[in-house]
This record gives C-alpha cells, structure tokens and sequence, in this order.
C-alpha cells in the first residue's frame, strides 16, 4: 500500500497512462465539497438523525411521516447542490478512457449532472420513487410533503426509492458494478468509509481480481489496508490542481488521439 503523496501521485498517473477501462467507485465523501453533509464522522447526518429513525424499512412502517421529511430536505440539498471538479473530471473521463463507468453509494444525482452516462446507483435515488403495494417505480421531483401522495395506479403508499438497512440491493445493479470493477483496469475509491456491504466488498472483490485500485479520501479508512494506494486530502482538491499534479490531466485523450492520426494520415 502507497501512501506517500508524490511517489503514489506518480504510481497513480504511470498507470493512468496505460489503462483503457477505469471505475469511480464513490461515496458521500465526493459530494462533501458541493456542500452536501456524509453520514458518518462529526457532522454527518446519522448522529442528527439515528439510523433506526429514518433509514429501516420499519421506521418508515412507523412513522413515514418523519421519514419522508428526512428525504425531502436531502432533495432540497441535492437540489441546492452543483458537481464539484471530482464528478466533472470523472464525467471526461468517457472521452478518455475505452470505458469509464461510476458506481455509487450516493442518491444525489450528481454524477448524471456532471454528464457522467455509466451509473450503477447502489443504494438508490433521491429523484424516485417507489410504491409499497404494487413496486412502481416513479421519478418524483416533490420537495415538501404533498401528504403522502399515493400512488397513481393502485392507491398505495409511496416510498423513498432508496436502499434502506436491512434491505437488499437491486441484484442486477449489484452484479452489473461486481462486472465493472472486476473487469476494470484501475477502480477509483472516493470519499467513502467502506464500512456499508456488500458495496464494500465490491472493492475487495475487485483487488482480489488484480485490478489496480485508487483510494481518494481525507484521512484511512476500513479500505486503506485493501487499495494498492490511498491519496489523502479533498478528493475535489485532489482532480483539480491547477498544477499540472492532479489527476485529471494524466490520461491521454484516446479520441482525439485518434482523430488527429486519422487526420494525418
Ligand atoms: P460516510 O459518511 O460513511 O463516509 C464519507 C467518507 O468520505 C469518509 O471516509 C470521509 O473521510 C470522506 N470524505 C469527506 N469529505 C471528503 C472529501 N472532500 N474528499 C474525500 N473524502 C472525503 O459515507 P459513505 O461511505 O458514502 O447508505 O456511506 C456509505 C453508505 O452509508 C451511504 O450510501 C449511506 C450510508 O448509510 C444509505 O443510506 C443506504
């Protein structure tokens, strides 16, 4: 594991120059620099609102209510929210790369805004959501409580379309990311703890498959120990510098590449 920040910036750019299929693997930590709040750690949203209260399928049996309040005032984050320069350079990377795809922990959209095509959400969109009779799903842009609107087919309660603990993960997203990463050549781990399964293990799995995996957070974390190198500080920091040193300019861009060989020749 590489951890000091000029040899591993070095490791990690040397392999950027030879990979043709790349993986952010992403957490709430990427979205910390567009102003939205992570989970864990001081000011993280789970020590306001327990876990238990608002994100089980129970609570929400208990109280939709409170639940539905704790999902609109994420929307009205989200929606207050712009991509920062880690989504963005993650979105170039499709002009980069043979295949850049994003798995996600994150229900905010904003990979797709960054103009990001190959997501695979894990846990779920803020923008959906779900009825608890008859499962249809339904994009949903409501920020306030319009009382529990029901649903416009059987009538039934409608839900957050979101992954809570306790429940499963869509299998075919799951086994659509496990293809992703194992098939990558470099998987990039942003702003996430890994302490949440099976999206944890997805990492794993994927060193275990040799891929070269990239760890961008502010400080170790459960993953650390996992990645072959861990760059610390603000991932947003981390893909912008304006030096010439973040990562973003690393890649050779394969298309134009292309075009201006056509162009000579
Ligand atoms: P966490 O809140 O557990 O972790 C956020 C991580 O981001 C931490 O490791 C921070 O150090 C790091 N971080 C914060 N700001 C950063 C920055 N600017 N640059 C780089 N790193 C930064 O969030 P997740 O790991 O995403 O699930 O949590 C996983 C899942 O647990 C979430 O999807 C959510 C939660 O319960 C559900 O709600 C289903």
């Amino acid at each position: 594991m590489e951890t000091e920040t000029a040899a591993a910036l070095k490791l990690v750019r040397d392999r950027l120059l030879r990979a043709r299929k790349v993986v952010a693997f992403s957490g709430a930590g990427i979205s910390e620099e567009s102003g939205i709040p992570t989970f864990r750690g001081s000011g993280g949203l789970w020590n306001s609102h327990p876990i238990e209260e608002v994100a089980t399928p129970q609570a929400f049996q208990r109280n939709p209510k409170l639940v539905w309040d704790f999902y609109l005032e994420r929307r009205r984050d989200a929606l207050r929210a712009k991509p920062n320069p880690a989504h963005v350079a993650i979105a170039g990377w499709q002009e980069r790369f043979s295949f850049c795809g994003v798995v996600t922990q994150n229900v905010d959209g904003l990979h797709r805004a960054a103009g990001s095509r190959n997501i695979q959400e894990l846990h779920g969109n803020l923008w959906q959501s779900r009825c608890t009779q008859c499962e249809r799903v339904s994009e949903d842009r409501a920020l306030e409580a319009r009382d529990l609107a029901p649903c416009t087919d059987c009538g039934g309660l409608m839900r957050p379309h979101i992954v809570w603990f306790g429940e499963s993960l869509d299998p075919e997203v799951l086994a659509t990311s496990a293809r992703w990463m194992r098939d990558a050549d470099m998987v990039f781990v942003i702003g996430t703890s890994g302490v949440v399964e099976p999206a944890a293990s997805l990492v794993r799995d994927a060193k275990r498959c040799a891929v070269f995996t990239v760890e961008l957070n502010l400080s170790k974390t459960a993953l650390t120990p996992v990645v072959d190198v861990s760059l610390f500080g603000k991932c947003g920091v981390i893909f912008s510098r304006a030096d010439g040193s973040g990562l973003l300019e690393q890649a050779p861009n394969r298309r134009r590449t292309k075009l201006s060989r056509w162009l000579r020749d």
